[in-house]
C-alpha cells in the first residue's frame, strides 16, 4: 500500500460512514491534535503489541500542504523526533493518531478504561485513547514499515439520533476529563455551548486513579510544537491607524483560504475573520494559517514555525509591523483595499497598526 492510498482509504473511511459531522467542530479539533495512523503500545507492553499498523508518518509529512483529508492534519515528523532515529523506518511518536487502525497491548487498554461508554457511535475516541496513552504511562507511534488493509462496509450500521451533535458531545467529553485548563480553547470554538455531554464523573475517578499526567505534561513533552493560543503575545483585532483608522486585517482562515491574499474590511470587533494572534514565533496567525511574504502579496500559508517569510515584529513604539527577512513595514492602500509593503518610515500613517492586547511580558 502506497501513502497516497492510506490517505484516500482515510477519507474513504469517513465517506462510507455517510456522516455529515460539523465543520467547525471538525477543524477546531483538526487544529489542535496531530492525527496519524499508528500503533499504540502501553508501557509494560511496549514490545508485546501484536500486529503493527500505519502508514509512513515521513511520506504522509510531505503531504501535509497537498493531501489532507477531510478531517485529519498531516504534520512533519519534528527535528526532535528525527534525532531520536538511526534508521527512518524505525516507529515514530506521535501525539495522535486517526484511530480506525491500530494495535495495543490488552491489559494496557483494559487499564485505560477501554472506550469510554459513554460515547456514541464515532468520534473523538481517538483523542481520547491517544491522550489517555500518553498521560497515563504509554507511547504512541507511528510504524512506518506497517501494513494494514480496511474492509468497508456498504453502509453506516449506526443509528444517528437527529438533532445530536455525536461529534461534539463525545469531544467535550474527553476534553472534561483530559483536558484541563486548555479545554477552555476548545469550547471557544464551539462558542462555549458544550451541550449535554453526560455524567463524566467515572472517567474523572478513572484518571485519578490510574495517577495519569496533566495536559499540560502532555503539552509539553509530548507536542511542544503545538501553539497554545494563551501563550500568543498579543490577540484580536489587528487594526490600521491610517485612513480613518477603521481598516482591520480580515481573511478567513480555511484550507481554501491559503496562498490567497490577506483582506482588509472595515473593523468589526467581533473577532471572527479579523481575529489574529501574534505568535512567540513572530508569527501573525489563525489556526495553522499564517501571514507570509515572499515579496509579492501578503498571503496566507501554512504556519511552518521556521521563521523566514513568517516572522513580523510589532513595535508597539512605533506601531508599526515589520517584517523579518524583507526589512518592509505592513501598510494599506490609500481605498483602504489592499495590504502593501512599503520601506518603513514610522511617519506614515498607512504603516502603523493597533494589535489588540499585547503584552510583551509573554515574549519571554
Ligand atoms: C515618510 O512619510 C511621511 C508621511 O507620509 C512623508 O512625508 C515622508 O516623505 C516619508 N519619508 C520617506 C523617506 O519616504
Amino acid at each position: 500500500m502506497t501513502t497516497l492510498q492510506a490517505l484516500q482509504l482515510l477519507s474513504l473511511q469517513v465517506g462510507s460512514i455517510g456522516v455529515t459531522v460539523s465543520a467547525t467542530v471538525v477543524s477546531a479539533i483538526a487544529q489542535w491534535f496531530w492525527i496519524v495512523v499508528v500503533s499504540v503500545s502501553g508501557v509494560a507492553g511496549a514490545a508485546t503489541a501484536t500486529s503493527t499498523v500505519g502508514v509512513a508518518a515521513r511520506v504522509a509529512g510531505v503531504a501535509v500542504r497537498t493531501a489532507e483529508v477531510t478531517h485529519f492534519n498531516w504534520h512533519v515528523v519534528p527535528e526532535r523526533e528525527k534525532k531520536r532515529h538511526k534508521n527512518a523506518a524505525e516507529p515514530v511518536h506521535s501525539p495522535t493518531m486517526a484511530g480506525g487502525l491500530f494495535s495495543i497491548d490488552r491489559e494496557f487498554f483494559i487499564k485505560l478504561g477501554t472506550y469510554d461508554s459513554g460515547f456514541d457511535i464515532w468520534g473523538g475516541e481517538n483523542l481520547e485513547l491517544s491522550f489517555k496513552t500518553w498521560m497515563c504511562g504509554g507511547t504512541l507511534e507511528i510504524v512506518p514499515c506497517s501494513h494494514v488493509g480496511h474492509i468497508f462496509r456498504k453502509r453506516s450500521p449506526y443509528r444517528w439520533k437527529a438533532g445530536v451533535n455525536v461529534l461534539k458531545r463525545n469531544s467535550v467529553r474527553l476534553a472534561q476529563v483530559w483536558m484541563d485548563e486548555y479545554a477552555k480553547y476548545y469550547y471557544m470554538r464551539i462558542g462555549n455551548d458544550l451541550g449535554d455531554y453526560g455524567d463524566v464523573s467515572s472517567r474523572k475517578s478513572l484518571r485519578d486513579k490510574l495517577g495519569c499526567k496533566s495536559f499540560k505534561w502532555y503539552l509539553d513533552h509530548v507536542f511542544p510544537e503545538l501553539f497554545i493560543p494563551g501563550d500568543a503575545v498579543a490577540s484580536g483585532e489587528v487594526r490600521n491607524l491610517g485612513y480613518g483608522a477603521n481598516t482591520c486585517l480580515d481573511s478567513p482562515a480555511r484550507k481554501t483560504n491559503l496562498h490567497k491574499a490577506v483582506g482588509l474590511y472595515p473593523c468589526h470587533k467581533l473577532g471572527g475573520n479579523q481575529y489574529w494572534m501574534l505568535s512567540k514565533e513572530g508569527e501573525i496567525r489563525r489556526d495553522e494559517a499564517c501571514l507570509d511574504y515572499a515579496g509579492q502579496d501578503v498571503i496566507l500559508y501554512p504556519c511552518h514555525g521556521s521563521r523566514g517569510n513568517q516572522l513580523w515584529f510589532y513595535i508597539p513604539e512605533t506601531n508599526t509591523i515589520q517584517h523579518g527577512s524583507s526589512k518592509k513595514c505592513l501598510a494599506i492602500s490609500s481605498n483602504r483595499q489592499k495590504l502593501l509593503m512599503e520601506e518603513c518610515n514610522s511617519s506614515a500613517a498607512q504603516q502603523r497598526w493597533r494589535f489588540d492586547n499585547y503584552d510583551p511580558s509573554k515574549l519571554r
